[in-house]
């Protein structure tokens, strides 16, 4: 073995990388950051004038979010918010507000 320290660093990384793949909450918990302003799993409060996000499909929000990114769409908040989150992050969060109801 010539470098036990690379091989240990490699499995750390390679377990810490299945362990958030495995895990089945976190789509919900990257959600979970746009309750402040949608609404509790993306069901908006009525009147509040802010756009649910509960059912929409995930192929909308996802191009909504990325345009938001990508700087086609301007906003007050958006934009920044998207530029946080990488793409995977943004599809698993569109995904799981197209199941919320
Ligand atoms: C601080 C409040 C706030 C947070 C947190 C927030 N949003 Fe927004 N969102 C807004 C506002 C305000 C708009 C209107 C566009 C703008 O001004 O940026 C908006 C617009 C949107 C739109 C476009 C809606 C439409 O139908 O046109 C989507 C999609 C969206 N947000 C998704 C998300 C997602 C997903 C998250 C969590 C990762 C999130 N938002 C977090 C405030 C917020």
């Amino acid at each position: 073995m010539k470098h036990p320290a690379a091989l240990l660093t490699l499995t750390v990384l390679t377990t810490s990388l299945f362990a958030q793949a495995a895990d089945p909450e976190r789509a919900r918990n990257l959600a979970a950051t746009c309750a402040n302003c949608h609404g509790t799993n993306g069901r908006a409060v009525a009147g509040s004038g802010i756009d649910p996000l509960a059912g929409i499909d995930k192929r909308v929000s996802l191009q909504k979010l990325a345009d938001f990114k990508n700087g086609q769409r301007p906003g007050t908040i958006m934009p920044q918010i998207t530029r946080g989150y990488s793409d995977e992050q943004l599809e698993l969060i569109a995904a799981y507000f197209a199941t919320q109801k």
